[in-house]
């Protein structure tokens, strides 16, 4: 029997510290406008400094359990994307498992930067269309200000803080995720990375620290034309065409990136969620966070044929076509 893995439930977490465009024009050499007119940013969120991945993605991770009315100790697979998590290992879904008080099944992390959080949901579509498991839970979870030279306001303005996380759950009925599409271009490697703590010395001299490094034309060149290109891959795969697509949810790094995208796969701008402008770009959470927020402002109806797609560090990319509902069941606050 063919297995559908729907989205039984959503959650995420954002840090309570605003950081304002015009908080940062005091000690940097940029302002608001500058920002805002390149980008659509105007405030991020930064983690508090008892606030890491795997405690924000916990908070995220309670959330959608409780709106899918899933106990932790039913789930049957945890996969967390993430490529700040405070330890190099363990995994951040081995410390969300056990916050949880899940069962002692298979937890791992995925690093595929921005991309990370479509290639998790991905994965955990494989392990219940294989008919392996029945409920996973997915979450992304990144805190980028730790990774970011605060000194560099060609990298600094970009990037914020959160999580968010969903339930999937095998369902015989057709429905939920309908393609993905996944790719993958080391080439790229140089044009957007961060230094690891076990990189070569020589990589270490030359970089002289841990922080965010990007070429950031090359970056944006290749994500318009990746967005595109990937969702409309997804589409046909879904057997649809794009500008069937009711709901555009794309990574949220920057507001031209999005717009460039949308125009060029014939959706108009209803059709397009945003929330860059809130929360900037927090990599591997920033779709589940979108979804989240999308979903709870009654932008998805049961039906509806949704496009996520996620571009980044590799350079990666990931999309997927997924069909929305049947709705979660109703809220359920433990
Ligand atoms: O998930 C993927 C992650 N990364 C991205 O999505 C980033 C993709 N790239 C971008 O979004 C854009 O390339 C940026 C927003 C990063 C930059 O926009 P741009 O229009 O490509 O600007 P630019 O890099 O060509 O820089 C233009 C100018 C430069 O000054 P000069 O050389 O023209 O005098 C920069 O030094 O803007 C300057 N600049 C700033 N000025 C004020 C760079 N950062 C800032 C700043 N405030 N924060």
């Amino acid at each position: 029997m063919e297995r559908f893995a729907r989205i039984a439930g959503w959650g995420r977490y954002l840090p309570a510290q605003v950081v304002a465009n015009r908080d940062l024009e005091g000690r940097l050499d940029t302002s608001d406008e500058w920002i805002f007119s390149r980008t659509g940013i105007r405030e991020r969120r930064i983690a508090a400094p008892e606030e890491t991945a795997s405690s924000m993605g916990l908070a995220a991770a309670r959330g959608a359990l409780a709106m899918a009315g899933v106990h932790p100790q039913e789930l049957d697979l945890i996969i967390v994307a993430t490529c700040s998590a405070e330890r190099v290992f363990p995994a951040c879904a081995s410390l969300i498992q056990h916050g949880l008080g899940a069962r002692t099944v298979g937890a791992f992390d995925v690093n595929a930067a921005c991309s990370g959080f479509v290639y998790a949901l991905s994965a955990g579509h494989q392990f219940i269309a294989s008919g392996l498991h029945r409920t996973v839970l997915v979450v992304g979870s990144e805190v980028f200000s730790r990774l970011l030279d605060w000194d560099d306001r060609a990298t600094c303005v970009l990037f914020g803080d959160g999580a968010g996380a969903v339930v999937l759950q095998a369902s015989e009925e057709p429905g939920g995720i309908r393609s993905c599409v996944l790719g993958s271009d080391g080439s790229g490697a140089d044009a957007l990375y961060v230094p690891g703590i076990c990189a070569s010395p020589l990589e270490a001299q030359r970089n002289g620290h841990h922080f965010l490094a990007m070429n950031g034309p090359q970056v944006f060149k290749f994500a318009v034309r990746t967005v595109a290109e990937a969702t409309r891959q997804a589409a046909w795969q879904a057997g649809i065409l794009p500008e069937e697509i009711d709901l555009f949810i794309p990574h949220q790094a920057n507001a031209r990136i999005i717009s460039a995208a949308a125009e060029a796969l014939g959706l108009s701008q209803e059709k397009v969620f945003t929330n860059v402008e809130r929360y900037g770009n927090t990599s591997a959470a920033s779709i589940p966070i979108a979804l989240s927020e999308a979903a709870e402002a009654g932008r998805l109806r049961d039906g509806d044929r949704v496009a996520l797609v996620g571009v980044g560090g590799g350079l990666s990319w990931a999309a997927m076509v997924l069909e929305w509902g049947p709705g979660a069941p109703s809220y359920n606050p433990e």
